[in-house]
């Protein structure tokens, strides 16, 4: 059978978690394809809510695989902890969950890179999760990192030596640039981040981490569609987050997009069908970089505390601000959206008017919908198209013909301009509070 995508069209955070626990039961496979710990995706079911970071979405449906594939990097001590965490729920790990062991790992000097990078970036810090994704997938391009099947090596604690000091050497490059307050990085072992400690915490999470199934996920999800089976790639981040595409350098450091199922998993484009491209009815960004409609009064703030915009990896408060068309339109276009999923309508209800911006205004007055080239340094206007708000507690409504009609205008207008249909809406964060199409 074939692959169906689902993916972040902003900045991250537009409620994946959430849809592919709901969409999960229509699947035998869910597959996680790029990033890891920085990811984290909420599900609310039964009462519960969940927050998984390196886990498929799909792991509380028992019938179904889950799979963290090639192109993830893995902290297994993070792992450890979302493992331990879900004990209570009797998941069945050995017959739902499987690790490539292409996957890259992360070690603990990879976090401790990351934060020593930021540092040194100053004023123009990307803003990053601190979990040593950037330094992880540098060693992966640099043909020098540790993956997942090197745990079962007997000399995996060798490699893993080697490319501490290739790390310590860095670190050293970087305390060269550090401001003051930060010279005890030098100290390699003095640093208050207790490395002794997180070390052996690794050692452990390792041989933990040695008693999951540990497979060629390419032949796993390749002989699963030979079945007939179907199969479900969860993207992590946003398209604006991706390496290639995103707001550079305020990316992340994997192709978030559509490209990035076929060489995180091992699956050929021609078995791809449906992209399911997520979106919030609004905007947010966590960390750095350029946010056009960013709001920086006091809408921005009612969207941040009626949406409860704040970070699940991190906790920070995230950036808000309205519906932003060209960067809809942008990734729609690099991943060949086939449905769009509207997320979070409810944090609107309460707002009369709501803006959309239909295109931007450039320094030189130019105005384009398409994405400068430099977002960072181009300055740019949104120009809005003022809607009417729906203005109503949208909990009552299960469908989309009995939708408030300003709801619908909503939804037609965002169709008509990127022409893609929108085929759910979700109005709270429960599996329940979905009115779909699908
Ligand atoms: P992900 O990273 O894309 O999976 O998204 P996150 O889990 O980081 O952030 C989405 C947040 O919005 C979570 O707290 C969800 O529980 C919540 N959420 C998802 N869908 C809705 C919705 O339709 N309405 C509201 N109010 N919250 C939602
Ligand atoms: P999910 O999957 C939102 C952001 C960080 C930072 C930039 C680089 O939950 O949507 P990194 O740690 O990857 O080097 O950080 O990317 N970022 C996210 N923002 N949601 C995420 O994941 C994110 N993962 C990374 O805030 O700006
Ligand atoms: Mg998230």
């Amino acid at each position: 059978m074939s692959v169906d995508i689902l993916l972040g069209l902003q900045w991250g955070d537009e409620g994946k978690g959430k849809i592919v626990d709901v969409i999960a039961p229509k699947y035998e496979v869910v597959a996680r394809f790029q990033g890891g710990p920085n990811a984290g995706h909420t599900l609310e079911f039964d009462g519960h809510k969940h927050v998984l970071h390196q886990i498929p979405s799909g792991i509380f449906h028992s019938n179904i695989k889950n799979i963290i594939g090639n192109g993830v990097v893995l902290d297994p001590i993070i792992f450890k902890k979302e493992i331990d965490g879900l004990a209570k729920f009797n998941i069945n790990f050995s017959k739902n969950l499987f690790i490539s062991k292409k996957a890259q790992l992360i070690i603990p000097s990879h976090r401790l890179l990351d934060l020593a990078s930021e540092k040194n970036k100053g004023e123009g810090k990307i803003g990053s999760t601190l979990k040593g994704i950037s330094p992880t997938y540098q060693d992966k391009i640099a043909r020098q990192g540790l993956r997942v099947g090197d745990i079962l090596d007997k000399n995996f604690k060798i490699h893993y030596n080697t490319l501490l000091d290739i790390h310590k050497s860095k670190l050293d490059f970087y305390a060269f640039d550090l401001s003051k307050d930060l010279t005890g990085i030098k100290d390699f072992e003095k640093y208050d981040f207790d490395f002794k400690k997180i070390e052996a915490d690794f050692f452990a999470a390792i041989e933990f981490l040695k008693t999951f199934n540990l497979v060629d996920s390419e032949y796993l999800i390749n002989e699963e569609l030979s079945k007939g089976k179907s199969v479900l790639a969860e993207g992590a981040q946003g398209s604006l987050l991706d390496i290639d595409f995103g707001s550079y350098p305020f990316v992340t450091s994997s192709n978030t997009t559509a490209a990035g199922v076929c060489s995180g998993l091992g699956v050929a484009p021609s078995k791809v069908k449906e992209v399911y491209g997520i979106f919030k009815a609004y905007c947010t960004r966590v960390g750095s970089g350029p946010f056009p409609t960013e709001l920086h009064d006091a809408v921005g703030e009612k969207i941040r505390q009626i949406g409860r915009e704040f970070g699940s990896t991190t906790g920070r408060p995230r950036r808000c601000g309205w519906l932003d068309l060209p960067t809809l339109k942008y990734s729609s276009m690099l991943n060949g959206v086939t449905h769009l999923l509207m997320m979070k309508a409810d944090v609107l209800n309460d707002f009369e008017e709501i803006n959309i911006c239909t295109g931007y205004k450039l320094a030189d007055g130019t105005i384009t919908d398409q994405l400068p080239y430099d977002m960072v340094k181009e300055s740019v206007t949104p120009i809005y198209k003022t809607m009417k708000g729906w203005n109503c507690d949208l909990s009552p409504y299960k469908t989309f013909d009995t939708m408030p009609e300003t709801l619908k205008s909503y939804i037609k207008f965002i169709e008509s301009e990127t022409k893609i249909p929108v085929s759910v809406v979700s109005i709270g964060p429960d599996r329940t509070q979905t009115i779909s199409k699908l």
